[in-house]
């Protein structure tokens, strides 16, 4: 069975090619090869491969420069997206797509199940929510799988900035009343392969996030309690990280206050013990410095 990527670069799409590249008939491709500003490039290489399995880890993910960047992120996450289920039908293949917190307002007490209403804040969320319903409209094999804060070894992510701020010992301001759930991209990629290999649970949209939430504030307390112990470069004092609340912190895109995504249906799916976000968080640091 032939299988395609696109994005084959980013946090997800690294840890999907680690599980696939032994495969034969596996093809991925990053934005020089297959770039989503041009519907024809995945109209090409999809007629060209005809995959049974076409997996989009590709995504325009800058959440703040998207409210200025308003048409490309709507042709990357949106538009390209159109295409791609569009070709998925055509040529029978099943999509795996991935989509975010961020379609959510963040006004509910609770966590958000995937019956919830969507009311995305941002054009970031905006453009997410659209290129969903466009693969729902395609009537293509799919799944989409809703995931949040995600974290790596690799790309432009919340810990690598941490790790990064912790060696100057300058006041680090951070949001302490926005809640989600991080997320370890190897954790995001190796459930939803796991996932797709059981036809059964096709055609849904699924949260896949480890279990518990946290603050952005409280995500770096942890982040930094555990890299003290082991890191020299660490510079900072525990005194100079301050919670600071939204209001008083302002970025070009609104976030939801409560964006944490409930995973029971995810956990009654894969039936195995799901992870809490600390193991999650443990695990991509363990990446980073080898077995702290
Ligand atoms: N990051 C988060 O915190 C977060 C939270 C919730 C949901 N998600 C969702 O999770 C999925 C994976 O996110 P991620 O963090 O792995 O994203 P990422 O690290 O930002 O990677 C996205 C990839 O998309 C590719 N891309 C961007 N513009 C493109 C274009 N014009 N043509 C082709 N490819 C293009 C880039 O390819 P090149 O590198 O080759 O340019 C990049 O490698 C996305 O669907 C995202 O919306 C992410």
């Amino acid at each position: 069975m032939s299988i395609v990527l696109f994005g084959k670069n980013g946090q997800l799409g690294r840890h999907i090619s680690k599980n696939l590249d032994h495969r034969e008939n596996f093809y991925s491709f990053d934005s020089s090869e297959v770039n989503f500003h041009n519907l024809n490039e995945i109209e090409s290489c999809l007629l060209k491969y005809k995959p049974k399995l076409i997996i989009n880890a590709a995504a325009y993910t800058k959440v703040d420069l998207a409210e200025e960047e308003i048409e490309t992120a709507f042709k990357i996450n949106t538009d390209a997206v159109a295409k791609i289920a569009r070709l998925s039908k055509e040529i029978d293949a099943c999509l795996v797509h991935y989509s975010t917190d961020y379609v959510f307002d963040g006004k509910k007490n609770d966590p958000y199940n995937e019956l919830d209403q969507t009311g995305p804040l941002g054009i970031y969320g905006k453009s997410k929510i659209l290129g969903e319903k466009k693969i729902l409209d395609s009537e293509c094999e799919y799944y989409i799988f809703r995931t949040s804060w995600v974290i790596s070894e690799f790309g432009d992510n919340f810990l690598l900035k941490m790790l990064d701020l912790f060696k100057k010992n300058s006041p680090l301001k951070i949001i302490d009343d926005q809640y989600g759930v991080p997320t370890d991209a190897k954790f995001l990629a190796d459930n939803s392969l796991k996932l797709v290999n059981n036809v059964e649970t096709r055609n849904n949209i699924i949260n896949l996030v480890p279990s518990g939430s946290t603050s952005w504030y409280n995500l770096a307390v942890y982040l930094y309690k555990k890299v003290k112990n082991f890191s020299k470069d660490s510079k900072l004092s525990r005194d100079n990280i301050l919670p600071i609340s939204s209001v008083d912190y302002k970025t070009l895109a609104k976030r939801p206050r409560n964006s944490i995504l409930s995973n029971e249906k995810f956990k009654s799916l894969i039936k195995e013990a799901v992870p809490s976000w600390e193991t999650n968080v443990d695990n991509v640091l363990n990446r980073i410095y080898k077995n702290f």
